[in-house]
């Protein structure tokens, strides 16, 4: 039998529950990748904690708690309603979306199903055809999307042989097609869906994007210092240290690995302020995300968490992991001593083990 909703206490609960509930394919979709590190804390006591704020500002918005949910494709694999539950449960926690483009439900039905100033990001994932790529991003602005991240580890969609395995046909895979190619559905999900992007895209390319929108401008998926200084340079607003969720390249440094490496030298450089840096990848728990805010992140990008949770029980699922996200979050920064986001700082933890290999 399932367990009740309230009997999850933590986002490894909703993974068992929905392995359990999820079908085989559209579970071997979501799980492929993942990783693990181990940086240790050191609390200030004798702190004032009684009222612990945990907002901050994302690209000019307020959000109640320094996550996001971050874009991932194919929603309905795991629920038949689909993304538009992410929407619903990002407006309670007053956090923000990112749509991706390889949605199950259309771009529009997200951005339909969002509520009062509630505000959405956009995940893109560069169309060969640069006139459909200028249209989807300018579409999104003019519906209200507040940043353009456009996902730059993906020239080509990694092999993940469990979903290739699976061998995958089901109804949650029909996205939007922009591109009209024949797709080779033996490949997995995943390849099946992707033979639109564009390998060519490079630096290049950055000022023709700046030139068709104002929404800020993102990079999703950088792996090193120097890239990040490219950024900077090419005057983009963020980037989202990231290795996709370990989806890509094999041997891809997590996202607070990366962080640890790229905030000393952003410092060094007085640029700190320069550039939002975001990271995703194997956020579970308060703690997670409360480490990457130390090490100088301005927030964290979380996937199959909320995937997991609605898959397992939809909406409520998501609502509850968030909430616990939060009172996670809210208890371990009263137990390191602090009460609001801008007094995380790299004095409060020990990541030798991060920055020592
Ligand atoms: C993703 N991710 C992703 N990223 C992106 O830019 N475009 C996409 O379409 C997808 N799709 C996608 C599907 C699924 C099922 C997963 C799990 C992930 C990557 C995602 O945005 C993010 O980088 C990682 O998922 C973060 O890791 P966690 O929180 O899932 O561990």
């Amino acid at each position: 039998r399932m367990p009740a909703l309230e009997q999850c206490f933590n986002m490894t609960d909703f993974e068992a529950v929905a392995k359990r509930v999820m079908k085989k394919t559209s579970w071997a979709y979501y799980s492929s990748g993942a990783d693990d590190e181990i940086v240790w804390f050191r609390p200030r006591v004798l702190v004032d904690v009684e009222n612990v704020d945990l907002s901050t500002v994302m690209l000019g918005t307020k959000v109640d708690i320094p996550f996001y949910v971050t874009a991932t494709a194919l929603g309905k694999l795991g629920h038949p309603e689909g993304e538009v539950i992410l929407t619903r449960a990002a407006w309670k926690h007053n956090v923000i979306q990112m749509i991706p483009t390889l949605a199950s439900c259309s771009f529009d039905e997200i951005v339909d199903a969002r509520q009062g100033d509630q505000v959405q990001w956009l995940q893109l994932y560069v169309n060969k055809n640069r006139d459909i790529t200028k249209r989807i991003v300018q579409h999104a602005e003019n519906r209200g999307c507040k940043g353009l991240f456009i996902t730059v580890d993906a020239p080509q969609l990694g092999r993940r042989e469990k979903d290739m395995r699976s061998k995958f046909s089901d109804s949650g895979s029909d996205v939007q097609s922009t591109s009209g190619d024949k797709v080779d559905r033996s490949q997995g999900a995943a390849r099946a869906i992707s033979s639109f992007i564009d390998p060519s895209l490079s630096w290049r390319d950055i000022p023709w994007f700046m030139s068709i929108t104002n929404m800020p401008i993102i990079l999703k998926g950088v792996q090193r210092v120097e890239d990040v200084i490219l950024a900077v340079e090419a005057g983009v607003h963020g980037v989202v240290l990231s290795n996709h969720g370990g989806r890509q390249l094999d041997f891809a440094r997590s996202g607070v690995e990366i962080l640890a490496e790229v905030m000393p030298v952003l410092r060094e450089r007085g640029w700190e302020n320069k550039i939002e840096v975001y990271i995703d990848g194997g956020i579970r728990r308060g703690t997670d995300i409360i480490k990457a805010l130390c090490l100088g992140a301005k927030g964290v990008g979380i996937g199959r968490p909320f995937l997991y949770a609605m898959s397992a029980y939809g909406l409520p699922g998501v609502d509850r992991a968030m909430q616990l996200l939060k009172d996670e979050m809210a208890m371990n920064m009263r137990l390191i001593g602090c009460s609001s986001m801008d007094q995380l700082n790299p004095s409060l933890i020990d990541a030798r083990g991060l920055t020592t290999h």
